[in-house]
């Protein structure tokens, strides 16, 4: 019943389709027939399907709206990655949040900010009253030009797309790029709504292990050869939630082997400012030929002014524009884009990245130590950002002590949450920001105490 019910939610069962025999079901799912009989009777008693006198069971005539958590229906909630990112967003102020994947406000450049908005106050009445052009604020892509041109990435501000977010840049991407049923590479463990989101794309995800130094180049090898990808989603500097970073030797294997088979390649940079200094990166060695580079300042900025960026190359740039003005008719807020033209071009960001980064240095080794207390202990040290990828003792299951800790108020990310293959049972992420209150630790400390 789940099946049938899953298949009419994801729509793989249209509207009017007749259902499969009674007989050929119960052969498929090695169930006895009366079992089927009674899940076929039971969801005509629901109205999902009506059965036509010897002619079989139909799917009824209204469309089902799409449920994405149908499209996954045996994801316990605890590790369902559209559960934890609703838990991150809207439970309440007093709630401690090691679990959420951003800073909180006493992070980012906050005078800068209301700088940037009482100067905008006297901007040009378009910016504050209209549309604005379909590739966003050209300011703003041509300040991003010049930046990418000084890390050896040449490209023209006609290349460069703003959108109002780096999701809607990997949304806007896969429309251009995916047809449902597609397959789709991603890494393993990887951010957990890159696999949410292509859920709604109905496109297949296979997982590539990760390594300290990027995807693990046999694995990666394998599934290009054998799975087809259309597409290879990855953050190369800073990975979300490893922390791993991509050496100039798997880029170059990986790049070859993508050439080879035709795979194009999302290199998502959102966490590339917490860098010390860049590492390798896809979309330079490439010149954007098959890597398409997107970015956003949700991390380094502000999450709140919902502003990211899509670099391409030339010839997709008018498809992208297309879907971007059917789909939401413009990229970000212009308001928003022109404030984070002013607070990039002020120096403001600039000082920022440098303060922030120096800070996040010293708490990830700091909450590292308090974690090894308990017997957390990170898979790597990043090299900057805000998160540890730590495994927990004694095989403990990161799903169950995140549903004890959020009785007490305290949001976790379990590791099975970014793993494709469910792989990463005893893992947990850490925002070393969020993790900052004993209350946290306490609260840690006890759950872990707890039997499995
Ligand atoms: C790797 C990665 N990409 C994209 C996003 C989404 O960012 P945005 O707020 O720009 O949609 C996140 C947020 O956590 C992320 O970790």
């Amino acid at each position: 019943m789940t099946t049938i019910r899953a298949k009419i939610a994801q729509r793989a069962l249209a509207p009017g389709e007749r259902l499969p025999s009674i007989r050929k079901l119960s052969a498929t799912l090695e169930v006895s027939p009366s079992t089927v009989v009674e899940a076929y009777d039971r969801l005509a008693a629901e109205g999902v399907i009506r059965p036509r006198p010897g002619s079989g069971f139909y799917v009824t005539g209204s469309s089902t709206p799409f449920a994405l958590i149908a499209a996954e229906p045996n994801l316990d909630r605890a590790i369902d990655p559209l559960w934890v990112s609703r838990q991150s967003l809207d439970i309440g102020a007093g709630a401690f949040k090691p679990g959420c994947g951003w800073l909180s406000a006493e992070w980012m450049p906050l005078d800068a900010i209301r700088r940037a908005m009482r100067s905008l106050s006297r901007c040009d009445s378009a910016v504050l009253a209209d549309y604005g052009p379909t590739h966003g604020y050209p300011p703003l892509r041509q300040l991003l030009a010049r930046q990418f041109a000084a890390e050896g990435l040449a490209v023209g501000a006609d290349q460069i797309l703003l959108t109002s977010s780096g999701t809607q840049a990997i949304d806007l991407l896969c429309r251009f790029l995916l047809q449902p049923g597609d397959t789709v590479l991603l890494d393993d463990p990887c951010y957990f709504n890159f696999q949410a989101l292509l859920r709604a794309h109905r496109v297949k995800v296979v997982g590539v292990p990760m390594s300290a130094t990027g995807p693990d180049l046999d694995r990666f090898v394998e599934a290009v050869k054998t799975r087809k990808p259309r597409m290879y989603i990855t953050n190369s500097a800073i990975h979300n939630p490893t922390g791993a970073t991509l050496s100039p030797q798997v880029a170059h294997q990986i790049l070859v082997a993508a050439a080879e088979h035709g795979v194009t390649i999302v290199e998502d940079d959102i966490y590339a400012d917490f860098e010390p200094d860049p590492s390798a990166r896809l979309a330079l060695l490439d010149g954007l030929s098959r890597v398409i580079r997107i970015g956003s300042f949700s991390k380094t900025l502000s999450a709140g002014l919902r502003c990211g960026y899509i670099v391409a190359r030339r010839d997709w740039i008018e498809g992208l524009l297309d879907l971007l003005v059917a789909t939401s008719f413009g990229g970000p807020n212009p308001v928003a884009a022109a404030l984070v033209a002013t607070v990039l071009q002020d120096g403001s960001y600039r000082k920022h990245l440098g303060d922030v980064r120096r800070r996040l240095a010293r708490r990830r080794t700091d909450v590292a130590g308090q974690l090894a207390g308990l017997g957390i202990v990170p898979w790597l040290m990043p090299r900057g950002g805000f998160n540890l990828w730590c495994k927990l003792p004694g095989h403990r299951d990161g799903g169950a002590i995140a549903m004890a800790a959020l009785r007490d108020n305290v949001v976790l990310a379990p590791g099975n949450v970014f793993s494709v293959s469910q792989s990463s049972p005893d893992f947990m992420r850490v925002n070393v920001t969020q993790m900052t209150d004993p209350h946290c630790f306490k609260v840690l400390a006890r759950v872990l105490a707890e039997p499995n």
